[in-house]
């Protein structure tokens, strides 16, 4: 009798802490009506202050789509529309999605993913002009250009940035079956792909 009188205080006490705060099995109605369901990888930065970026595919159509979101779930009471980032005839249905973000602010945050012919891709965001995204002159720099394609076999991506544009992304090569690495020492050099080094001896 005791136990239930704390358990029903405690669930009354995180129905008032905020709304949308989930207790036990999350209905699938509900995510389908935030972002139309039939989701695959899902991929998120946060800024210093917790304002959120949610990207993922929608399996409707392959799409890659974002929403913005100004904290933690628990602390929201809602979320933008999900908007268009890459249409789904760019992009492999069941890509996986890696990314990364160097502040302060959204200074720039991207991701890689995987084109229809597994072609590692990439799309990011300047605050200073704008988006990246493409192949030839729509974005230079953009990892596509250097033509890398991962293995069929591919279920995961690794991304990791520094603030002079340096960027490796790690994938599973297609040429070598295990993981690999596209490595890139700042903005404007070329990506190079590194091979899986070997094992030491010790
Ligand atoms: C939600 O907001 C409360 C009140 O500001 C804060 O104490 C709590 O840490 C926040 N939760 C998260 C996950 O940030
Ligand atoms: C792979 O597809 C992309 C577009 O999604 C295209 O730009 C690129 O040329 C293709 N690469 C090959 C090797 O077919």
């Amino acid at each position: 009798m005791l136990w239930a009188a704390i358990l029903l205080f405690c669930s009354l006490t995180a129905v008032s802490a905020a709304s949308n705060t989930i207790t036990g099995k999350v209905d699938a109605s509900t995510v389908v009506t935030a972002i139309g369901g039939d989701v695959g990888s899902i991929f998120a930065v946060q800024t210093e202050t917790g304002d959120t970026r949610v990207i993922y595919q929608s399996l409707i159509n392959n799409n890659i789509m974002q929403f913005n979101a100004v904290g933690p779930f628990v602390n929201t009471s809602s979320v933008t529309e999900p908007f268009l980032l890459v249409p789904g005839a760019n992009v492999l249905r069941g890509t996986p999605i890696a990314g990364y973000i160097i502040g302060p602010a959204f200074t720039t945050y991207g991701f890689y993913f995987l084109s229809p012919n597994l072609t590692v891709t990439e799309w990011y965001w300047l605050a200073s002009n704008g988006i990246h995204f493409g192949s030839g002159s729509a974005c230079p720099d953009c990892i596509n250009n250097f033509g890398f394609a991962a293995s069929a076999n591919t279920i995961g991506l690794y991304a990791m940035a520094k603030a002079n544009g340096g960027r490796r992304v790690g994938f599973l090569s297609s040429d070598q079956s295990a993981i690999a690495e596209i490595d890139r020492a700042a903005t404007g050099a070329p990506y190079i792909l590194a091979r899986l080094p070997p094992r030491s001896n010790n």
